[in-house]
């Protein structure tokens, strides 16, 4: 929850120039707004931290997908390798956009792997929507290798990733287009909001013709605009905007932070034998919200997440059985249970969703418990958490041996 932990005097400040103006709308109203344009100032802010050439900001996560996956020429049909690991948002865009999601496996960098994303191409893939899990990156040399092989469209979700990167390219700029979360729980926060990002000028241009029913946003009279393509409403307010410029220019800062504890909780918990990571294939481009902590087995992860629970340790997800961002708890997806016909019941499902056989993915997220980092950890608070954590895992490791 790293930006909510620094909500202060900038944010307000942002907030209050939308409300002198009274301009909630990003668009037109030139006169009196007085040159606040909150939501494009957001959009170069978040150009400039990622070192996108162009940024388009809407209303949510999960509209940045949708608009990232519509902007690259992903719709009705198309099949997209997704993970099934991943904030449920990723898949629901997939398949609201009309096309057909297959699940492929992960690694232990916490995304789709190479292997993975081969072993699921079909004649009828279009594209690969990729996830950067927790903060960190996917292993990007060898997935480029894999997608460009194959021609495939490259879409990413980035929405647990700003300010991550690999090799010096930032997440969500490795694709055709890429996105951002700026929801609650965020390195920064809108409130609710999202960016798509590009370095590819026709994928912007068509992003924000999408994102606001197809205004070309030519000129000052909105009632009179070309409409290039078909769109819809996904825009931020100004409002949304203005906290998300605030919060975006906290990053780099608390970034900086989480990467000291991160690397301090790895020094101290990784003396323990059993006790390993998530692969961070750039530790230099982590943007480090989470500790990804890998345990031996999915037992004694279970068993560790009970001695947290039992000795008051909160602040961490264990996805396998406890969260939204996992396979396991999508029976709607798997049943099909759909308020409305979507293309997965017209076309029928690509693959079995019920009986998936993703070995990899069930071993590592079953081993897998995330803690999210708060940058305005005090070094004595961090301390106390770690020997607790420590604690409660060897605890854990010893009933294991026992056994
Ligand atoms: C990977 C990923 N994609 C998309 C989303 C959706 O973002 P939002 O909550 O802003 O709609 C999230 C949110 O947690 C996410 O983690």
């Amino acid at each position: 929850m790293a930006g909510t932990e620094y909500f202060g005097a900038e944010e307000k400040k942002e907030i209050n120039d939308v409300l002198e103006t009274g301009i909630l709308f990003r668009y037109n109203h030139d006169t009196q707004r007085n040159h606040i344009w909150k939501a494009r100032s957001f959009e170069a802010e978040v150009a400039r931290l990622t070192g996108a050439k162009y940024a388009h900001a809407v209303s949510s996560g999960s509209t940045a997908v949708t608009c990232a996956l519509a902007a690259a020429g992903i719709g009705a049909g198309d099949e997209v390798i997704v993970p099934p690991f991943t904030y449920i948002a990723s898949v629901e865009a997939v398949i609201f956009a009309g096309a057909l999601p297959v699940f492929a496996e992960i690694d232990e960098t916490l995304c789709l792997s190479a292997e993975g994303i081969r072993k699921a191409i079909t004649p009828r893939t279009k594209a690969v929507l990729l996830v950067h899990m927790c903060g960190q990156m996917a292993q990007m040399d060898e997935l480029m290798q894999v997608i460009n092989d194959h021609k495939l469209i490259l879409v990413e979700d980035a929405g647990q990733a700003l300010a991550a990167s690999f090799n010096g390219i930032s997440t969500g700029l490795w694709g055709k287009t890429g996105c951002y979360s700026f929801d609650f729980f965020k390195i920064a926060t809108a409130g609710e909001g999202g960016v798509m990002v590009t370095n590819d000028e026709t994928a912007y241009k068509l992003a924000d013709n999408i994102a606001d029913h197809g205004h070309d946003h030519q000129g000052n009279n909105r009632g009179m605009e070309n409409h290039p393509v078909l769109g819809f409403n996904y825009r931020i307010s100004e409002l949304h905007a203005a906290i998300g410029l605030a919060q975006t220019r906290r990053v780099p800062m608390i970034r900086e932070k989480n990467n000291i504890h991160k690397k301090h909780m790895m020094a101290q918990l990784g003396k323990i034998a059993g006790v390993n990571f998530a692969t961070i294939p750039d530790p230099n481009g982590d943007s480090a919200t989470f500790l990804n902590i890998l345990l031996p087995n999915t037992e004694i992860a279970m068993r560790t997440v009970e001695e947290f629970n039992k000795n008051g340790v909160t602040g961490f997800n264990y996805w396998y059985t406890n969260m939204y961002h996992f396979i396991n708890q999508w029976d709607h997806i798997k049943e099909g249970r759909v308020a409305a016909k979507t293309n997965v019941q017209l076309l029928g499902a690509p693959q079995d969703y019920k009986n998936l056989h993703l070995p990899k993915t069930q071993e590592t997220i079953g081993r897998l418990i995330s803690f999210s980092i708060k940058s305005g950890w005090q070094d004595d608070e961090l301390n106390e958490l770690l020997h607790k954590i420590g604690t409660c895992i060897k605890d854990a490791l010893l009933v294991a041996a026992k056994h």
